[in-house]
This record gives structure tokens, C-alpha cells and sequence, in this order.
């Protein structure tokens, strides 16, 4: 329902309308109903060295400590050699749930001499995804959750896109091509936000002289962020807290670039549920450094998220984002190194000294500048 039709239901005053309508004179997102805008920061953190490049992090948070504490770890890797960072394997999966009675090796029985021909049609219908190294890599498949319910796994490669509406429709499209010639019907069919292949990587070191902080020793400092990833590996009731201090930074980023982030946190919710340690970010101490890993799975995407224009396109230029691989990159670096910032944090002023002041500052409409 659009404004002036809330306001003639009697939901809201002329006056009430006229303060909600979005005012500015720019191009307004495609949305439907669309209401109003509300501000959304976009911060910049500095000092950021990823894999060998000088990088301005965009940001998007409504925390007011996030940005300082990347900015500040970022000065203490670029000490050293920075962070480093691999992207994931740029897999994405579909799904179709299929009504047949009878076994899902009958399905395959039928589907495998026609894999080839499959896979060869489907991908004809995506060439531009196919000419970005991407497309529908495989199909299988296997019993569904109940009987009467076979359910087809379809992989894809998403290239430089995301890659859920790539794969809601190669589901789809497989479906229809599968209804030619198998028993039973297609119920339904969508993309998978469980996580295939090799997550997106980041490590970095720093000297433990450099970590000393509030009249702290580095190496107390060291020592006492490794005791706390120990302490997050084994207490349930820490380990979320601590993996939400690597995605304080990797939901900002993730926001700057106009990801779906509901889909990299169900991605997240899939990995925990099988292994929630594997997600974990992780410090020790070795030869004199501070030595920290994480690893996420990460569906993020270039295409279709306004980076070809203004603002979008002057933030991947700060960020050295040209492909998806970069903003994987960016995300899991950001999100040590946040998770570095709040461990160090921890252990040293302790986080209400640490945030007080900046959340207070806020409270006072004095954000960073
Ligand atoms: C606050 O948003 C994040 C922290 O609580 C993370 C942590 O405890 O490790 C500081």
C-alpha cells in the first residue's frame, strides 16, 4: 500500500505522510510500497593492507565502536605483511523437491544418460554466465524427508554473481526439462543457501610488542587472546559472542556492498549446525607473533548490487572490489581483524571502557569524522 493510501485508510495524519515521504530529489531504490528513507551510515576505515594492496573499507554499521576498532588493527597488521586473504570456491546449489512414489535411484536411473545432453542445454541458456567461468557444474539425486519425496540437487559455479537467483532459476529450468520424460511432478524448486566447497579464508600475524595496551604487556595480551579463543572453542555460551565480533565486521562491509546478508548468515547457521568451531576465528601465539585464521562461506556477488555507478562504484574503487573473489576477500579480512579489535579490547580496557565512550559520543550525534 502505497503512503497516501495509509493515510486515506486512516492509518497515518496528512502531516504524518508528509514527513515520511522520501524527500532528496535521487533515484529511489526499486521497491515495492515503498515508504520512506531511513539514514544509514557509511563509514571508511583506513590503513587496511589485504593481500599486498592499500584498501579504504567501506562500512556500514550501527555500532560506533566497529569502525574505530578496525581502523585501529588495521594500522597494527599493516606493520607487518597485512592480511591475507582467499576466496572460496564460487559454488552455489539448487534444489527440487520431486512427488514420486516409487525410489529416487529410479529417478536416477533415468536422468543419468541424459546428464551430459542436461547440462549442455541448460547451460546454452546462461552464455554470459558460462563466458565468466560459471554455470550448472552437476545434478544428483536422493532420498527426500519423507516417502513419496525425492529431492534433485543441482551444483552451479555463480561466476561474479551471487548466485540465488541464477540458481532459483537453473532449478527451475532443470525441473521443466526433467518433467519431459521422469515420473511423479516438480513441487517446487529454489536455491540452497547450504554452503558447497572451500570457504572464503583469511590469516594475518602481528608482533606481540605491538599488541601492549593500556599499560598491558603484548605478550600478556598474546597470551590471554589466545586463552580467549580457547574459551570460545569450549563454552557454548561464548563461542556466539566471539563469532559476533568477526561479523560486526563482516556484516559491515557485507552492507556497504549491498549484499544479501540474511543469505550469508543462513550459510552460517547451516556450517554451525554441523560444525559451529569451523566458523570460529582463531589467534595462538608462535615465535614471538600472534598468528589469527578465519574461515566463512560467503555467497557475495558484484552483479546487480549498483557498483557499475556512483556511490557503489567509487567504494569497490576504494576497496579494490572488481570481482566477487574481492569482496569475499574483504569480508573475511575484515572480520579477523574485527574479531582482533574485540578480543584486544577484551582483554585490556574491557569492553565497557572500551565502547563507552564511543557509544556515549554517538548518543551526543559525534560520530567518527
Ligand atoms: C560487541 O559487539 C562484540 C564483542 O562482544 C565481541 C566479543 O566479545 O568477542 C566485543
Amino acid at each position: 500500500m502505497r503512503l497516501q493510501a495509509i493515510e486515506t485508510a486512516g492509518f497515518i495524519t496528512r502531516e504524518e505522510r508528509l514527513v515520511l515521504a522520501p524527500t532528496g530529489g535521487g533515484p529511489l531504490p526499486r521497491l515495492e510500497n515503498l515508504c520512506t528513507l531511513l539514514p544509514l551510515g557509511l563509514s571508511l576505515a583506513p590503513n587496511f593492507r589485504i593481500n599486498g594492496r592499500d584498501r579504504v573499507v567501506p562500512m556500514v554499521t550501527e555500532e560506533a565502536s566497529v569502525v574505530a576498532g578496525a581502523s585501529r588493527i588495521a594500522v597494527l597488521l599493516r606493520s607487518g605483511e597485512g592480511l591475507r586473504a582467499t576466496a572460496g570456491e564460487r559454488l552455489l546449489g539448487g534444489q527440487v523437491l520431486w512427488a514420486w512414489q516409487g525410489s529416487w535411484q529410479d529417478l536416477a536411473a533415468l536422468t543419468e544418460p541424459r546428464q551430459g545432453e542436461l547440462l549442455e542445454r541448460l547451460n546454452g541458456l546462461h552464455p554470459s554466465l558460462v563466458g565468466a567461468g560459471g554455470g550448472l557444474r552437476s545434478f544428483c539425486w536422493r532420498a527426500g524427508p519423507e516417502a513419496g519425496l525425492q529431492v534433485l540437487d543441482l551444483v552451479a559455479h555463480t561466476g561474479d554473481a551471487m548466485g540465488a537467483h541464477l540458481l532459483d532459476r537453473l532449478a527451475a529450468e532443470l525441473a521443466g526439462e526433467l518433467l519431459r520424460f521422469l515420473p511423479g511432478r516438480p513441487v517446487t524448486s529454489i536455491v540452497s543457501n547450504r554452503p558447497l566447497g572451500r570457504s572464503a579464508r583469511a590469516e594475518a600475524r602481528v608482533s606481540l610488542e605491538l599488541l601492549g595496551r593500556c599499560g598491558r604487556e603484548g605478550a600478556q595480551v598474546g597470551a590471554d587472546i589466545e586463552t580467549l579463543c580457547g574459551w570460545a572453542l569450549g563454552d557454548a555460551s561464548r563461542w556466539p559472542t566471539h563469532l559476533k565480533g568477526a561479523l560486526n565486521g563482516a556484516f559491515a562491509v557485507l552492507r556497504a556492498f549491498g549484499q544479501d546478508d540474511r543469505a550469508v548468515a543462513a550459510a552460517l547457521l547451516s556450517t554451525a549446525q554441523v560444525e559451529a568451531p569451523a566458523l570460529l576465528p582463531r589467534w595462538r601465539v608462535q615465535d614471538g607473533e600472534l598468528v589469527g585464521q578465519l574461515a566463512m562461506p560467503l555467497a557475495v556477488g558484484v552483479v546487480g548490487v549498483g557498483l557499475e555507478a556512483p556511490p557503489g562504484s567509487i567504494l569497490a574503487r576504494l576497496a579494490g572490489v572488481v570481482k566477487a573473489s574481492d569482496l569475499e576477500e574483504l569480508v573475511v579480512a575484515v572480520g579477523l581483524a574485527q574479531n582482533l579489535a574485540a578480543l584486544q579490547t577484551l582483554v585490556t580496557e574491557g569492553i565497557v571502557k572500551g565502547h563507552g565512550e564511543l557509544h556515549a559520543r554517538r548518543g551526543r550525534g559525534q560520530g567518527e569524522s
